[in-house]
């Protein structure tokens, strides 16, 4: 797929028009360090901006470098990411403050090859630090940059690889300003759900989020936030939690290491 200079240009025109009039404030875009961009990226990963600001906020303010968050025990970073979900981020968090620590003496690698090492950041997160905290223009995909894409570019098509919509994001990235323009993409996909509702499934790639109610992470969330405020027996939690599939979470999140068991006291990995 070849765009011409005159669709690039209109392409955006309009989205850099959008962002004038409707830019989103977050703390983490009012200083773009790269701490700051790693922990909201990572918590964007699969919450909401408006879920993340009043975590971020708290996190921060408990843990305000990759050497505060690196030194602290897993089990008070699994209780600040209660009502964030998807709790092994907490521990991917974790762990790559304490690899930037340990591996890098304290500085977040500068390039993607070295990120993407990191526990938790993929290629695509990886991309958006680099563009983010760095200003480096890379290309990556992210929800709301295929969801403007989708939009604009493949109206009314299904099925829309992610190859595709990579060679859209490459050839129209500004390459002067990168952070700027992928913050002004993220805004104007995220009106654009606003608008016309959530495209993203007409991605290749899609899959659907599982509903949360009545899942395994609703059931990971309650014996994580259980064991936040004191260990607890096995026999504690089936009454508390009262699901048949408790064995099996208990067992999940035992392999994950952010549980332990010992004496059948069950409680948060440190
Ligand atoms: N601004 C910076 N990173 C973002 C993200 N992942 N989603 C929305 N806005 C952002």
């Amino acid at each position: 797929m070849n765009l011409s200079h005159a669709d690039i240009n209109e392409f955006r025109q309009l989205v850099l028009e959008h962002f004038a009039h409707n830019r989103r404030a977050m703390p983490w875009r009012e200083h773009p360090e790269p701490y700051w961009v790693v922990v909201s990226e990572i918590m964007l990963q699969q919450t909401q901006v408006d879920r993340v600001r009043p975590k971020f906020a708290v996190f921060i303010a408990r843990f305000p470098s990759f050497a505060s968050l690196a030194a602290a025990p897993l089990s008070e970073v699994l209780g600040l990411w209660i009502g964030l979900g998807y709790n092994r981020r907490a521990k991917f968090l974790h762990g790559t403050a304490k690899e930037v620590m340990e591996r890098y003496n304290g500085q977040l690698p500068r390039n993607l090859k070295e990120l993407t090492t990191l526990p938790g950041i993929g290629p695509n997160t990886a991309g958006a630090i680099m563009a983010y905290a760095y200003n480096v223009p890379v290309v990556f995909i992210e929800t709301n940059v295929r969801s403007v894409v989708l939009h604009y570019f493949f109206a009314n098509q299904e099925k829309v690889s992610d190859e595709l919509i990579r060679e859209v994001v490459t050839q129209t990235l500004d390459t002067s300003n990168p952070r700027e323009w992928y913050w002004a993409l993220m805004d104007y996909g995220s009106y654009l759900k606003k608008q016309h509702g959530n495209n993203i499934s007409r991605a290749a790639s899609y899959r659907r989020q599982s509903t949360f109610k009545g899942s395994l992470r609703q059931v990971r969330g309650k014996v994580i936030a259980l064991l936040a405020t004191t260990p607890r027996t096995t026999h504690e939690l089936e009454n508390l939690v009262n699901d048949e599939r408790l064995t099996q979470v208990l067992a999940q999140l035992s392999h994950e290491k952010l549980i332990l068991t010992a004496q059948d006291r069950v409680q948060l990995a440190e």
